[in-house]
């Protein structure tokens, strides 16, 4: 197990780097390639391991994912009903998106199948795809939450659908805005006989609804409602070509450095931007941070850009309503923001923190604190009181939670002493070369263990 030690920063943060491709559109791109006619091409693959077990869960199943190396992905298509039925469990490894996404397909196969994870991803709650799916048919059942009775805990068993039979039609209110909830329904809406009708409260990411669309599914989409009516449709998807667009939520972390670490510039290249995922940036931007988003044009169906982020004095805001889940992965940086303001941010409607690869309320206040900084839990959020001058230095257990690892090393920057953060390796899920970023752009951090 890696522990990082980060040194206090005794330069400014300079420098123009790359991130790793985003892991949504990576999830997506390997599970609609499979299920295409045809030789697709990914290209930009992050190999972070949330992508990486959705890929060999595929495999499992028989996916052709060839790896032609510098992050070029060959995936030959089996077609919509080409699957076939995995050996073993599916181990989904960290990964909700694996676990959530993968369900909606199988729910819709004539085979059965066990999905299973690590430890963090077998405490989250999975009733929240598993009685959607219920409603059109699909037979699958999930272990008993300890404290939630009517919720479920992976492994989830999926049954095959009996012969002859279809997943039916579907009407859903979501009462959580959650993309993974959507895309498990969309993706079993590939398999039912009848139309997929779905609503959330706010917006959440859109990567599928985009990708479904460019691959000729009838879909619509009005604000937060989706229509998908496979009436009339063929049943096939043509192989495609896409270079993934590079994350925001791992640029987050890179901008947010340069943010609160004083006389700091940084540049970050090819960073997605569709609006589903900025509400970080505008986040920082309300709060008085010094933002440059260059747009460059379109990348796999999603506006790209550059971004420029600098130090200036940042003033603590309230974080609440629509935005909150078009920046859910951004909000444990957003508390490094805060934790460096002047006065106090309230972060409101922020509960489905409680539910991520930690409670990442609770496990944030416990890092905000370490660092001397001021905060309170709340139900749904977190009211932070800015600290300005140097942080103490604390010793912190990322919980195995790589977006907690990576805002603590962030605070670590500013600290009177060195940091220890223990239990990094998690930092691999979604941002491999993370301490390297950091480190090219004049971070001291040094890695053991
Ligand atoms: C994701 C959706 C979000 C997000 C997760 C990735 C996706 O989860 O937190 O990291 O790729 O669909 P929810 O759908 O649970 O909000």
């Amino acid at each position: 197990m890696t522990d990082i030690v980060v040194h206090p920063l005794d330069r400014a943060l300079v420098g123009s780097v790359p991130v790793p491709s985003d892991k949504s559109i990576g999830h997506r791109a390997l599970l609609l390639a499979t299920l295409c006619e045809g030789v697709s091409s990914l290209r930009g693959f992050s190999y972070g391991e949330d992508n990486v077990s959705t890929a060999n869960a595929m495999r499992a199943m028989g996916a052709q994912i060839e790896d032609l190396g510098e992050g070029r992905l060959s995936v030959t298509g089996k077609g919509l009903f080409g699957l076939t039925a995995p050996q073993k469990e599916l181990d989904c490894g960290n990964s909700g998106t694996t676990m959530r996404l993968l369900t909606g397909i199988l729910a819709g196969q004539p085979f059965a199948s066990t999905l299973t994870g690590d430890a963090s991803l077998m405490r989250r709650p999975m009733m929240r795809v598993v009685a959607p799916l219920r409603l059109r048919g699909a037979s699958i059942e999930g272990a008993p939450h300890p404290t939630k009775l009517s919720d479920v805990l992976p492994p989830l068993v999926v049954s095959p659908l009996p012969e002859g039979t279809q997943l039916g039609a579907l009407g859903y209110a979501s009462p959580v805005s959650s993309a993974q909830v959507k895309s498990a329904l969309l993706l079993s809406g590939l398999y039912a006989h009848g139309t997929t009708h779905f609503k959330e409260p706010t917006l959440s990411r859109d990567h599928t609804e985009r990708m479904l669309h460019a691959l000729g599914v009838p879909l619509r989409t009005v604000g937060t409602m989706i229509e998908l009516d496979p009436a009339g449709w063929s049943g096939k998807m043509p192989a495609f070509d896409i270079e993934i667009p590079g994350d925001a939520s791992a640029a987050a972390f890179l901008v947010v450095a340069a943010h609160i670490c004083p006389g700091s510039r940084v540049t970050v290249r090819g960073v997605g931007t569709n609006p589903t995922r900025t509400g970080i940036f505008e986040i920082a931007r309300h709060m008085g941070a010094g933002i440059e988003i260059v747009p460059q044009g379109e990348q796999g169906g999603e506006p790209i850009a550059q971004i420029t982020a600098w130090h200036q004095g940042l003033r603590g805001i309230t974080i609440s309503g629509e935005i909150v889940p078009r920046a859910i992965d951004e909000i444990p940086i957003a508390c490094a923001l805060a934790a460096r303001a002047h006065g106090t941010t309230l972060i409101r409607d922020a509960e489905e923190l409680r539910v991520k690869e930690s409670d990442r309320i609770t496990t944030m206040a416990t890092v905000l604190r370490a660092f001397g900084i001021t905060c309170e839990e709340l139900p749904d959020g977190l009211a932070i009181e800015g600290k300005q001058g140097a942080l103490e230095p604390a010793r912190i257990d990322s919980k195995g939670d790589h977006r907690i690892a990576m805002a603590a090393a962030v605070l670590a920057l500013g600290a009177r002493g060195p940091t220890t953060i223990v239990d990094c390796d998690c930092i691999a899920t979604s941002f491999p070369r993370f301490v390297g970023t950091l480190r090219a752009l004049g971070a001291r951090i040094d890695a053991t263990g």
